[in-house]
């Protein structure tokens, strides 16, 4: 059970601080990577990735949120990202995109609006190393989570346990304290959870607690 905290509704102006607030409880920082035309909201793109990951010593899970992840995924690889996942929506050859990912040294994801069905991701499993279920449209931080999109998390672990390999289900969206639980049942291992997190008074100690929230949910 790991949690990524989400900087988004973070104080952007120090983000370097931001992450170290989380830094020892969290397992990755969650970097949300907007260009205004695949979602409609701007954030920040490889140059501040790049120079925040100079500063931090947590690994990156970058999500890109952006049009032709083909042409971009790579480079947050070789910046030093932990975790690249680019949307399947997005990209003109899925499969390609997750190999140069693999290929310059990073885990490779592969996201999914709530619109698509898993099955537009079922034969990309074994090329990659996490799928991204979102549980909120994506492009803004602080939305309600929708619980319709569980069956698709059930869906995800049945055939990654089913075909033996070893890939993440990530949720990203509205997961927190009165969420978690029912997203680490449905067979999640790897939670976002921006506001959650950093409108807690102790954002590090709200980490702890997800974790423990997901691991008592899993537990058979
Ligand atoms: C939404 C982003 C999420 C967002 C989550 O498009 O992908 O990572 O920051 O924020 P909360 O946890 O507030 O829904
Ligand atoms: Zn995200």
């Amino acid at each position: 059970m790991q949690i990524s905290p989400s900087v988004l509704n973070a104080d952007l102006s120090g983000l370097a601080d931001e992450v170290r607030r989380v830094e020892a409880a969290a397992d990755w920082i969650h970097l949300d990577v907007m260009d205004n035309h695949f979602v409609p909201n701007l954030t920040f793109g490889l140059p501040v990735v790049e120079s925040l990951l100079r500063q931090i010593t947590i690994p990156a899970d970058c999500h890109l949120m952006i049009d032709d992840p083909d042409r971009w995924a790579p480079g947050f690889a070789e910046a030093g990202a932990g975790s690249v996942t680019f949307h399947v929506e997005a990209a003109r050859k899925p499969r390609m995109v997750a190999r140069d990912i693999r290929a310059a040294g990073a885990r490779a994801g592969v996201a999914i609006k709530p619109g698509t069905p898993f099955s537009e991701v079922a034969d990309l499993m074994p090329l990659v190393d996490m799928i991204l279920v979102m549980t909120v449209e994506p492009g803004f931080g602080g939305q309600s989570f929708m619980a319709e999109m569980l069956p698709k998390v059930r869906e995800a672990r049945r055939l990654a346990d089913a075909s033996d390999v070893d890939v993440w289900i990530q949720v990203d969206g509205g997961v927190g304290p009165d969420t978690i639980e029912q997203c680490a049942a449905a067979g999640a291992d790897v939670f976002v959870a921006g506001s959650a997190v950093y409108r807690s008074p102790d954002p590090a100690m709200m980490v702890e607690q997800l974790r423990a929230s997901a691991e008592n949910a899993a537990r058979p």
